[in-house]
């Protein structure tokens, strides 16, 4: 055999790869451009869920897979368990085939398109938790076929698609950018937003090779108003990053300040009212009782773990997590002074809480610093009931607390202390009824009191 032989046969074989790839991202493109892709999104949360109503709601048929049968259960009667996701929105497509849900990952063999929306929290030591994410993952790679686009939208380090998720995938011997497409997109949803949800929030996306971007994109741009390609996973990971971490110190900033203020005797409120009336350079944050939610108070130590590994000490991000976790022993010392003025020991009095979701109109407690105050409080001897429209009842250590009616307890206690600002509080009645009252968000913006003793 002669070698023009050979490079012609060489040249026929990448020929013949090059169609062979062409037609894999081809009829997934077709699939995807048609509404014809089956989509299937992992962990229908707070997340998954209105992600998986979206793109229901743009035509595609859309499979949600969790592992908690309650959801399943839910979700196939056309209910919502998610304060965002209206029933009325839900039912329809449930009605129609459009949405269906299963715990069961075999799905994954028919579906052309995965995300994945599991949790990604903090182990006790602060590092990231990543067993939601793997567990998934390796369920998905079971049952990995060529020609699908997965892309995991779990708040994460920078890395975690690429080190992490690429060689699961590519375990049974596909190849990313050829036989399958793999994106970070971060999820940017705000619970509670009724200006921004899902559909409008700009949607960024990174693939592991630009035909991975190029297909992320696509996917996205289907059901969601605007599609931002960056160059790298990394990127998309660190975009996410940048953004909460960004929150994070800002409100550990304003709660320092905070702190500064109440020594010196100024109203923080006021200052940043003030300054947020230039119209350039300035960006108004609020101090409160602490951090809460599946985010803030997490994702930044994904990225101080990650830098620490790269040699770099986070140190903002440490700072400012101190700061933001002493917040509840302030309100807690604020609580005791505030009674001890009154000549009353904080010991055997009766603080009744307002609102004890992580922020205002929503029903999510999870890392609330309300769970904290009112653990405080109780170690302290308070006794300590609450009221929150949003959650029936909470779970401490020991024991379940339900909520109380508001205008009973008001009157009848020691302390009222505002944890949350929720919009349906009567707050003109707290004000008349309460024999003192802690206010921590400055929800009694404008009424005068001796009553009142604010942040
Ligand atoms: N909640 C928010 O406001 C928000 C905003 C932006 C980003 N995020 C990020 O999105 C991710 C999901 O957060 P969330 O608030 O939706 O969490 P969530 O707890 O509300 O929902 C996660 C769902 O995943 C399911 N799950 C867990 N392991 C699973 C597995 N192996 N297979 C299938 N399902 C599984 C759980 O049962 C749950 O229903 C996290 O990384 C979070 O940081 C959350």
């Amino acid at each position: 055999m002669t070698w023009p032989g050979r490079v012609s046969l060489n040249r026929w074989s990448t020929l013949k790869l090059k169609m062979e790839i062409a037609t894999i991202a081809e009829v997934l493109r077709d699939k995807i451009r048609s509404l014809s892709a089956r989509v299937g999104i992992v962990g229908l949360g707070y997340v998954g869920l209105p992600l998986a109503v979206e793109f229901a709601k743009a035509g595609f048929r859309v499979t949600g897979i969790d592992l908690q049968e309650s959801k399943i259960a839910s979700l196939r009667r056309g209910e919502s368990y998610i304060q965002d996701v209206a029933e009325s929105e839900l039912r329809p497509l449930v009605e129609s085939g459009k949405l269906t849900a299963t715990s069961d990952f075999s799905v994954v063999a028919d579906l052309d398109t995965i995300n994945i929306c599991v949790p990604t929290p903090l182990r006790k030591t602060k590092d990231p938790d990543m067993s939601f994410v793997v567990s998934a993952c390796q369920e998905i790679a079971r049952h990995m076929t060529p020609g699908k686009l997965i892309i995991l939208e779990s708040t994460t380090y920078p890395g975690t698609t690429d080190e992490l998720l690429l060689p699961m995938l590519e375990a049974g011997g596909l190849k990313v950018g050829q036989d399958f497409f793999l994106c970070f997109s971060p999820e940017r949803v705000d619970p509670g937003n009724p200006k921004y949800q899902t559909a409008n929030i700009p949607k960024v996306v990174g693939g592991i090779t630009p035909a991975c971007t190029e297909m992320g994109t696509l996917f996205y741009s289907q059901a969601l108003e605007r599609v931002v390609p960056v160059s790298s996973t990394s990127v998309a990971e660190m975009v996410k990053l940048l953004e909460n971490t960004f929150r994070m110190i800002n409100i550990g900033l304003v709660n320092e300040l905070a702190l500064m203020c109440d020594r010196m005797g100024i109203n923080v409120w006021e200052v940043i009212d003030a300054a947020a009336t230039k119209p350039f350079g300035f960006m108004p944050f609020y101090p409160g009782p602490g951090l809460g939610g599946h985010c803030i108070p997490i994702d930044p130590f994904y990225l101080s773990w990650k830098s620490k590994q790269a040699g770099i000490e986070a140190r903002f991000i440490e700072l400012a997590g101190y700061i933001n976790g002493q917040m509840p022993h302030f309100v807690l010392d604020k609580i005791q002074s505030a009674l001890n003025d009154r000549s009353k020991p904080l010991r055997g009095s009766h603080v009744h809480i307002l609102g004890v979701a992580y922020k205002r109109d929503i029903d999510d407690v999870r890392e609330s610093p309300a769970l904290d105050i009112i653990h405080l409080l109780r170690r302290r001897g308070a006794n300590v009931t609450y009221s929150d429209p949003f959650v029936p009842s909470i779970r401490l250590d020991d024991s379940t607390l339900a909520s109380q009616d508001a205008e009973a307890f008001v009157g009848s206690c020691d302390c009222v202390v505002i944890v949350t600002d929720h919009a349906s509080f009567d707050y003109a009645a707290v004000v008349e009824n309460a024999p003192l009252i802690v206010d921590t968000r400055n929800a009694l913006k404008g009424f005068e009191s001796d009553k009142i003793v604010r942040l």
